[in-house]
This record gives C-alpha cells, sequence and structure tokens, in this order.
C-alpha cells in the first residue's frame, strides 16, 4: 500500500482482538521506525515493549495507582494545555462526542466515561504495548522527532495489518510507570502506543475523525 493511503487509513483502534503479535513483528516495525529523521539525527527516541505478563504486569500496577488516585498522578506538564483555546477546544470535544455516541455513552453518563478512559490502561484489549521512553534533558524540537517514529511506527503496522492506538493517558500513571520499569530519574514515559489487531465488531473502531481542510491551517505566498 501507498504511504499515501495508509496515511488515510490508519485510524486510533480503540478496540483489539485477543490475537498474540510476535516480537519479531514488533522488532521489525521499530526496525523501519528508526529511519524516522530527527534533527541532527540525534534519534531521541528509546521504547520499552511490553506483552504476556509483562503487559498484565503494567495494567495491574497502573489499576492500582488509578485506584489510589482516581485524577491520575501529578505530572510534569498537562496533556493538554489548560484553558485550551478555540478552534483546538472545539475539535477534541467533537472528537470526545463523536467516539462516546459510538460507544452509547452519553455526555452525562461520567461514569460509563470513566470506564471507556480505564480502557487505556489496558491498551484497549491489545496484546503489546509500547512505552516511548525520552531523556528528560530534550527540548521541544526532540520531542518532536518522537512523534515522527511514532507515525512511522504507527503506518509501518498498519501496512502489516495491524492497528494502533496512541496513548498519551499513560501519563497519568507516568511516576508509576518511572518506579515498574526502573528508569534512570532523567528518562520518563511520554507515551504509549497499543499495538495488535484490530476488533471489527467493536462500534468506537467505526470512529473517523474530522480534519480542518488546508485552507484553514496554511498560507501560501510567492507562488
Ligand atoms: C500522541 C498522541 C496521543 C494520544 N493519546 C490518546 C489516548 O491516550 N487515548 C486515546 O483514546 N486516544 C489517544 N490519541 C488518539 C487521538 O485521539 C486521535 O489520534 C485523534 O482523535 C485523531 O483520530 P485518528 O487517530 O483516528 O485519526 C492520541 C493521539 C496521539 C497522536
Amino acid at each position: 500500500m501507498s504511504v499515501i493511503d495508509l496515511l488515510h487509513k490508519r485510524i486510533s483502534v480503540r478496540a483489539f482482538l485477543d490475537k498474540p503479535v510476535t516480537e519479531q513483528t514488533v522488532r521489525d516495525l521499530l526496525d523501519t521506525a528508526r529511519w524516522s529523521p530527527s534533527g541532527g539525527n540525534v534519534q531521541p527516541w528509546k521504547v520499552i515493549v511490553v506483552s504476556g505478563a509483562a503487559r498484565d504486569a503494567v495494567i495491574q500496577e497502573a489499576a492500582v495507582a488509578l485506584q489510589r488516585n482516581p485524577q491520575g498522578e501529578a505530572g510534569e506538564y498537562p496533556i493538554y494545555p489548560s484553558g485550551l483555546q478555540e478552534p483546538y477546544r472545539s475539535r477534541r470535544a467533537q472528537m470526545g462526542e463523536d467516539m462516546y455516541a459510538l460507544m452509547g455513552i452519553s455526555r452525562e453518563d461520567k461514569a460509563a466515561r470513566m470506564q471507556a478512559l480505564q480502557r487505556n490502561f489496558q491498551f484497549f484489549g491489545a496484546p503489546v504495548g509500547v512505552f516511548m521512553v525520552i531523556d528528560r534533558a530534550m527540548g521541544h524540537g526532540q520531542w518532536a522527532h518522537m512523534g515522527m517514529f511514532m507515525q512511522s511506527f504507527a503506518l509501518a503496522a498498519e501496512e502489516q495489518g495491524l492497528a494502533t492506538c496512541m496513548q498519551e493517558a499513560w501519563a497519568m500513571v507516568r511516576d508509576t510507570l518511572h518506579a515498574h520499569f526502573q528508569l534512570p530519574a532523567e528518562e520518563m514515559v511520554y507515551c504509549g502506543i497499543a499495538l495488535g489487531y484490530a476488533d471489527p465488531e467493536a462500534a468506537v473502531n467505526g470512529l473517523r475523525t474530522a480534519r480542518a481542510p488546508v485552507e484553514a491551517f496554511a498560507e501560501f505566498r510567492g507562488f
């Protein structure tokens, strides 16, 4: 499939089949994603891949941490900037509304929304979880480069018939993950990626998010 086709095909999948993904498959995806560009070829990414018992252990620890602190750990920075302005605010709200509507969860049903959020911490049933780890010394640029790696990984997975969901939600248990993986002080978990085979029956996987048209974000000069 062409890169353009893959870009159009990739979506965030939030329900996975109970079908394993081999270590070799993940290694191959990482082997592709490592060719992502990064400023100065710094390659600021590190990853921790969990499956089987290691995956279950993370899920278990996250559950305990969230039971203790349902709002999540304080974190080093908010997942979204506080007071998100337009047009970003409406886009985020729309995506949430559409997702919960597909899941049959009403705006008022806070408990069901909370339950749906909790599925993040089970990788939405995916057999593999990938944690993106970055050195705290890295700046804005290197964080962006990490994103390039993640998109490459997602597209490579898509080509193999696999599906992904990137998961910043894991930042809610960042301290717990740091301790769990015994990371050195200078490293931190940025984001998770759920990886597996999409459940074609799950309504939530029918979500197709919109994008602003080119005119809304691009300025052309000198043509
Ligand atoms: C870095 C990153 C982190 C994300 N974190 C989450 C998350 O924690 N939970 C979730 O359900 N979706 C998460 N998403 C998925 C976004 O909601 C999704 O990409 C967006 O709504 C666009 O939809 P699409 O991926 O289906 O095109 C994340 C996406 C990115 C790029």
